[in-house]
């Protein structure tokens, strides 16, 4: 059962449904799994069919579905991200016809959506179906500015945001510091975006954001059995002080989304990867 001390929800981010077997045993909960086109491709079986015979994206979307099925059955009513497939030219009607099939495969499913204009505009639309969404690679605080004033007044706190620590890290720039910023400038908003922390590497990530209180994070599964085994800290270990953090940034979160600047190179790097990781499995078979 989940410790009443902690209020963050914790997600495993991976796309094996052995993993989430594993550490839901340890940790004795989940509160949900997110995955993406890369942890897909690293999924033993799914590299296995792509490697006897490129999948076709029918065949590739139906192993993804039986997946997510697996760990719906795992973690019934788990918060559940499935992302869809984009690059930067994905036009929003092609995501949303993605989303609506994917909305389908689990409880409590949340569609992930990069943050591009096609993306935001795809969740604006899957909101008002009362579709929720988890809106993904966010490296700047300006980005999440633009999915808090685009998202206000269509859903009742079903949005997720997912900042990307560890990619930020490695450029040099603490990325907990633009997940402090995001958690900063929400404070005293409405509550509909919700914070989920996302690629974090090392115990010392998730017990610094366990005591921040952060809505949610989400954590590979070699990460949450070493957090197991320390002793499941929470804010007992020190940060690494050779990182640049982000300043804080003011904004008028009653303006207009698109007046926001929402590009990041770290974004477009994000999607070009997921986008290259789903192509490797699959090959044109019409
Ligand atoms: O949830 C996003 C995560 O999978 C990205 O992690 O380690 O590839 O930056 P990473």
């Amino acid at each position: 059962m989940k410790p009443a001390d902690i209020s963050t929800k914790i997600f495993l981010d991976s796309g094996d449904p052995k993993e989430t077997e594993v550490v839901k045993s340890v940790l004795g909960w989940l509160d949900g799994q997110t995955t993406n086109p890369t942890l897909l491709a690293r999924n033993p079986a799914v590299k296995q069919m792509a490697e006897n015979q490129a999948l076709s994206e029918a065949e590739l979307e139906d192993a993804y579905r039986q997946i997510i099925e697996r760990i719906n059955k795992l973690i019934p009513g788990g918060d559940i991200s499935i992302e869809v497939y984009a690059d930067a030219f994905t036009p929003a009607e092609q995501m949303v016809d993605q989303s609506r099939r994917f909305a389908k495969w689990a409880d409590n499913p949340y569609i992930k959506l990069p943050i591009t204009s096609a993306g935001i505009e795809a969740a604006q639309q899957l909101l008002q179906d009362g579709i929720k969404v988890n809106m993904t690679l966010c490296f700047s605080q300006e980005q999440a500015a633009a999915v808090y004033t685009a998202t206000a007044g269509l859903s009742g706190g079903n949005i997720f945001i997912s900042p990307f620590v560890g990619r930020l890290d490695d450029r040099g720039v603490d990325g907990l510091s633009l997940v402090f910023n995001i958690q900063k400038m929400l404070k005293d908003t409405d509550g509909h975006l919700q914070v989920l922390a996302a690629s974090i590497r090392s115990v010392e990530h998730l017990s610094i954001l366990l005591e921040t209180q952060v809505d949610a994070v989400t954590v590979p599964a070699k990460v949450l059995l070493e957090w197991d085994k320390a002793g499941r800290p929470i804010g007992t270990t020190r940060r690494k002080a050779n990182l640049t953090p982000l300043p804080y940034q003011e904004f008028d979160l009653r303006s207009e989304w698109k007046s926001f600047n929402i590009n990041h190179s770290l974004t477009d790097i994000g999607l070009e990867k997921f986008a290259a990781d789903w192509q490797s499995l699959i090959v044109a078979k019409n």
